[in-house]
């Protein structure tokens, strides 16, 4: 096996909740009047809640205290979890589930590196509770992406190098974190087309080739 661990990003890589963060940005935005689109939302992925709310009141001239940015942010989560509640094991794709369940059968330890704090929340409505050797995710770290604390913290836990696993990833952010703390990386969707990664994934299932070679 080329790497002995793979760390999933978990927004946009194991489960397709990037679009319920966009949907409930947007709803904030558009109360704001402040513009909010597709092309904004790619630059929140990997990033932290509020680093993300930064990014789209970059847009607003309203001066806006600590406080209010503190009810917006929990504003935004309260309608973000509105959409995870409403998530079950239907939400984890046959080929994500397969390729999981090929990796383990292959000694191929799986980990967690995700900036979210409703990890754990989410893991368990996709039914993935309890199933990763490792997690490393947005209550455990102090620096988000690009910082590479969170794949470092989950290395660590499996008690591996950083040359020894593979870090997946939707996000510039996320991919900039993988190469800053020494990792390789592999790019799935809006990161595959940013040429930084040192795979390209067109479908998840290429990760069973890429850790097999
Ligand atoms: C990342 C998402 O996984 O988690 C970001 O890509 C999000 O878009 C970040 O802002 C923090 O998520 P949460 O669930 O803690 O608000
Ligand atoms: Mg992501």
């Amino acid at each position: 096996m080329k790497y002995k661990a793979v760390i999933f990003d978990l927004d946009g890589v194991i489960c397709f909740t990037d679009h319920y963060h966009y949907l409930a940005w947007k709803q904030l935005a558009d109360k704001l009047g402040v513009p909010f689109d597709e092309t904004i939302n790619d630059r929140l992925r990997g990033v932290s809640r509020m680093e993300s709310l930064d990014i789209i009141l970059e847009k607003s001239s309203i001066s806006i205290s600590s406080e209010q940015k503190l009810e917006m942010a929990e504003n935004k989560n309260n309608l973000y979890r509105e959409f995870l509640y409403k998530m079950s094991s239907k939400d984890l794709t046959e080929e994500v589930s397969r390729t999981l369940h090929s990796l383990r059968d292959k000694k191929c330890l799986l980990a967690i590196g995700s900036s979210s704090k409703n990890t754990p929340l989410i893991l368990e409505r996709i039914g993935l509770d309890g199933f990763f050797d490792a997690i490393s995710d947005g209550n455990s770290i102090a620096r988000s992406k690009p910082d590479p604390e969170v794949f470092l913290n989950a290395a660590g836990i499996l008690g591996l190098s950083p040359s020894d696993c593979l870090v997946v990833e939707d996000a510039g952010a996320g991919i900039e974190a993988a190469i800053a703390g020494g990792f390789d990386s592999a790019a799935i969707g809006a990161a595959a087309s940013l040429g930084r990664a040192t795979y390209n994934l067109n479908r998840f299932d290429d990760l069973l080739k890429i850790v097999e070679a």
